[in-house]
C-alpha cells in the first residue's frame, strides 16, 4: 500500500513539474523570440509614447500588438503582469521530486558503490551542496570583473559546467550524477530569475513609481542572466528526460556523454535565438548536431567477440531465462516480489521465457550498461552479464 501511495505522490509531483516547467519556459522562450522580433514602431503616435519596438503576430483568432518601450510607459499600467511562479513553482515541485526519487530512494537511485561508496547522508549533502554551490559560484562569477566580458564568461562557466559533469559522475549513479547536473543548472535558471531578474524588474517599477532614472545596471545584469537561462535550457531539459536513455548515463564515460549533449543543446539555442533576428549563421547549429553525432558514434555499442560457445542455443537461452527469472523477475512480475514495488516498473515483465524473448534488445541494454537490476538488488554477477551478452551477440535465439 505504501509503494502504490508512493507511485501516486510520485506521478503528481512529477505531472505538475511538467506542466509548471513548460509554462515557464514557454513563456521564456516566447519573451526571447518577442524581444528578438521587434521593429521600430512605424506609428509615430507610438514613437512618441516611448515605445522602442513593436510586433504584429495572428494566434488563436485574433490579431496582437505587443509594444516595448524604451523605460516605462507614462503611467504605471495596472494589472501589471510579471510571470515569476512559473520559475519558483518548477523549482518547487522539481525539488520535491528530487528528494522523493533520489534522496529518500537514496540507495537505489542515487548512490552506485561502484562509483563511490558513500552514505546515504553523504550523498544528499553533496546533491544539495552541488545544487546551492553551483549557484554562488555561478553568481560570484557573473558579478565579479569577468563577469564584464560575455565570451570570457561564457568559455569559463562552459569549463566548470564540463568540470562539474565530470566530479558528479565520480561521485554518483550515472542517473543521480545526469539529474543533478540538470538540477544544477535549473537551480541557476530560477536563482536568476529570483535573485536578479525580478528584483530589476521592481526596481523599474520603483524608479518609475519615484518618478526617477532607473539605475542601468539592474537592466544589464537582468539582461545577461536571461540570455544564460535561455541557452541552459536546452541542456537542462535533455536531463529531465535522460533517465529514459540507459545508454546514455550508463556509459562508461558517462560523463563525456553528457558534456557532448548539453554542448551540443546549448549550440542548437545560440543558432536559434540568432535566427530570431534575422538570417543567421548556421555553425552554431552545425556544432551542435556534429557534437550529437560524435557522442553517438562513440557511444556505438561494439559487439563483443563471442567466441564459439559449447552450448546450444536453446542451452544458452535456458541458462539466460533462469538467470533473467532469478535477477529481474523479482521487480518486473505481474506481482513483484520485491518489497517496495506493487507493480512490475514500467511495465516490464521478465517473468516467463516468451517475455525475456521478446524483450531481448532491451534486456541487454539494461544489463550491459549496469543500469539494471537496479542498484545491483538482486546481485548480479559479470559472468552472469557476460551470459546475457553472448546470447544477445548471438543473435537471442531461443531454440
Ligand atoms: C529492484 C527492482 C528491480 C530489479 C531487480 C530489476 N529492475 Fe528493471 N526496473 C526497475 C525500475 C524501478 C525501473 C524503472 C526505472 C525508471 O524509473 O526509469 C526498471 C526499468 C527497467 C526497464 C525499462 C527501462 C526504461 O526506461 O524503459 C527495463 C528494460 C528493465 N528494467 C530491465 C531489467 C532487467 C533486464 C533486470 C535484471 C537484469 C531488471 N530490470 C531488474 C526495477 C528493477
Amino acid at each position: 500500500m505504501e509503494a502504490y501511495l508512493l507511485d501516486w505522490l510520485n506521478l503528481l509531483l512529477r505531472w505538475f513539474h511538467m506542466i509548471t516547467g513548460i509554462a515557464w519556459i514557454g513563456a521564456s522562450f516566447y519573451f526571447v523570440w518577442l524581444d528578438n522580433h521587434l521593429l521600430a514602431p512605424k506609428d509615430k503616435a507610438a514613437a512618441d509614447k516611448g515605445v522602442s519596438g513593436e510586433l504584429w503576430a495572428v494566434h488563436g483568432g485574433g490579431f496582437y500588438n505587443a509594444q516595448k518601450y524604451k523605460v516605462a510607459p507614462a503611467t504605471l499600467p495596472e494589472p501589471l503582469h510579471w510571470f515569476k511562479w512559473e520559475a519558483y513553482t518548477t523549482f518547487v515541485s522539481g525539488f520535491f521530486l528530487l528528494c522523493l526519487m533520489y534522496y529518500v530512494g537514496a540507495e537505489v537511485y542515487l548512490i552506485d558503490p561502484r562509483v563511490a561508496d558513500i552514505g546515504k547522508a553523504t550523498a544528499i549533502a553533496i546533491g544539495i551542496g552541488t545544487l546551492a554551490g553551483g549557484w554562488i559560484v555561478y553568481d560570484l562569477l557573473c558579478k565579479s570583473p569577468l563577469g564584464k566580458n560575455d565570451t570570457a564568461l561564457g568559455g569559463v562557466l562552459f569549463v566548470l559546467t564540463v568540470a562539474a559533469a565530470w566530479g558528479l559522475c565520480q561521485v554518483f549513479s550515472g542517473r543521480g550524477a545526469y539529474i543533478h547536473f540538470g538540477g544544477m543548472l535549473g537551480t541557476i535558471m530560477v536563482a536568476n530569475v529570483f535573485f536578479v531578474i525580478i528584483p530589476g524588474q521592481k526596481e523599474l517599477v520603483r524608479a518609475k513609481v519615484e518618478g526617477r532614472e532607473p539605475d542601468p545596471i539592474h537592466g544589464v545584469r537582468g539582461k545577461q542572466r536571461s540570455v544564460h537561462n535561455t541557452y541552459f535550457t536546452l541542456p537542462v531539459l535533455f536531463t529531465m528526460i535522460s533517465s529514459h536513455y540507459a545508454m546514455t548515463y550508463g556509459n562508461a564515460h558517462n560523463w563525456l556523454v553528457l558534456a557532448g549533449i548539453a554542448f551540443a543543446g546549448a549550440a542548437i539555442r545560440v543558432y536559434f535565438v540568432s535566427r530570431h533576428k534575422g538570417p543567421a549563421s548556421p555553425l552554431p547549429a552545425l556544432a551542435g548536431v556534429v557534437a550529437l553525432a560524435l557522442v553517438a558514434f562513440a557511444m556505438a555499442p561494439v559487439s563483443r567477440s563471442t567466441g564459439s560457445t559449447a552450448a546450444s542455443p536453446a542451452e544458452e537461452f535456458a541458462r539466460v531465462t533462469t538467470i533473467v527469472q532469478m535477477r529481474c523477475a523479482g521487480c518486473h512480475a505481474q506481482t513483484p516480489t520485491q518489497p517496495g514495488f506493487a507493480v512490475a516498473p514500467k511495465g516490464v515483465m521478465l517473468d516467463t521465457p516468451e517475455h525475456i524473448a521478446a524483450q531481448a534488445l532491451p534486456i541487454n541494454q539494461q544489463v550491459s550498461t549496469r543500469v539494471m537490476p537496479l542498484a545491483n538488488l538482486t546481485g548480479m554477477t559479470d559472468a552472469e552479464r557476460d551470459a546475457v551478452a553472448q546470447w544477445f551477440a548471438h543473435g537471442a535465439p531461443v531454440k
